[in-house]
Parts: C-alpha cells; structure tokens; sequence
C-alpha cells in the first residue's frame, strides 16, 4: 500500500539581527572637495505591506485511474483507465455513514427479488450507504478471483489492487457478503454472481462462520 507522504513544516528561519555597519572615516586624502551635507529628505510616505496572508495549502486530488460504463458483469462497473501497479489505493468508497438500524430501516430487503445493494459494512455498528451521495466506487462489481481487496482504515473504506491492473480492465473486488440468516440454497441463488471466473463459487454471498 502507498504510504501517505507525511508533510512537514520547515522550521522558522532564526535571522540574526545584522548590526549596522560602521564605516570608519576615510583617512586618504585624494582632493579637496568641498563638503555639501546631505539634507535630510523628507520621508516619502510608504505604505506598510499589507498583511500577509495566511497561506492555504494546497490539497491536490489523486489523478483520476478509473472510469464507470456498462460492465459484462453486471449493470454498471469501475474500469482501470491507466495501468494500476499491484498493491495501490485505487479509489476510496465515499459515501455516508449510517448505523446498521437506520439501514434497516431504509433498506428492507425483499427475498421475492435478486438481491441488489449498496451498504458496505464498516463495522458491526456502522455501515456506508452507497445508494446516495457517494463516488464511482459503489459501482464496483463483485469477483470470485478478484484484482482488488477493501481495506478499512480509521473509518474509511479504500479500495486496493492485489495485483498489476491494465488499463480497460473492470476492477472488482469480493464481497463476501454475510447474512444474518443460514445462507441456504435459496439465498445463494438470490445472491448468484456472474463474475464468470473459473472458480466462480456460484454466490456473493461469503462462507458462514
Ligand atoms: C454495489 S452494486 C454494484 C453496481 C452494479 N453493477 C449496478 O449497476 O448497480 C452491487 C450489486 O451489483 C450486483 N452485482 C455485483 N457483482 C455481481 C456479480 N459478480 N454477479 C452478479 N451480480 C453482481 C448485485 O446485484 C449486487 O448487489
Ligand atoms: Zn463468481
């Protein structure tokens, strides 16, 4: 995973206060010159530097690396738009956070329907709740052999290559999903995934422990 560059602030240069200089009287004798002092000028009116302002760093968005169009998969998928290394932050999941009871308020769960989501558990309180408001992240698909892998990090949800990732190639990652009830048959079939891998296990749907 890349590190996060930690920005440091230079210390505050220390400027010793420069002593005036003293200019010792010429001693050397070149020609007499008659002597005009200087009159004193009268001081021209500067204006004072107006305060400086207080310097707003600059937060630069990642370059974007992924894009959303139809998947093969399933409805709408993320694609690579540039080649992604192995072991890189893709894209972070943005979305609001809600409790698990406010969701099941909201998102009851019709077992007549194939299922169709957009929570993605943080915790067994919290949950982020892709169906509003959120980023192109919510529409990443689910795969048995999966390019990518969710990381969850101080409350955020990062989305992460597991290997070398070619541009054009749709990133998913497993959902691995659990059920408060027995995953039956029946539930696996209304959870059945189409990621067409070779060692597709059938269901987004996770092993019960
Ligand atoms: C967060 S959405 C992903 C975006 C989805 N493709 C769409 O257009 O709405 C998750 C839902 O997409 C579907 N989905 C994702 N991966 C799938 C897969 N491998 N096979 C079948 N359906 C999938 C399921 O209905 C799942 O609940
Ligand atoms: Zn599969």
């Amino acid at each position: 995973m890349a590190k996060a560059k930690k920005r440091t602030q230079a210390p505050a240069k220390k400027v010793a206060a420069k002593k005036a200089a003293t200019k010792k009287a010429a001693t050397k004798k070149v020609a007499k010159k008659k002597v005009v002092p200087k009159k004193a000028l009268p001081k021209k009116a500067v204006p004072k530097k107006a305060a400086a302002k207080k310097a707003v760093p600059v937060v630069k968005d990642p370059p974007r690396r992924t894009f959303v169009r139809r998947s093969p998969i399933h409805g709408r998928g993320v694609f690579a738009l540039v080649d992604i290394p192995k072991g890189e932050r893709v894209i972070e999941y943005k979305a609001r956070k809600i409790t698990w009871a406010q969701a099941d308020r909201w998102y009851a769960d019709d077992d007549s329907k194939p299922s169709h989501t957009f929570l993605f558990t943080l915790d067994d309180k919290y949950v982020l709740d892709g169906n509003k408001d959120a980023n192109s992240a919510r529409w990443i698909n689910h795969s048995c052999k999966p390019n990518c892998e969710s990381d969850i990090v101080d409350g955020r949800i990062w989305i992460e290559s597991l290997r070398n990732i070619k541009a054009g190639e749709e990133l998913n990652y497993d959902y691995n999903i659990t059920l408060e009830t027995p995953h039956t048959p029946a539930e696996k079939r209304r959870w059945s995934c189409r990621c067409g891998s070779k060692n597709c296990r059938g269901t987004l749907l996770g092993k019960k422990r």
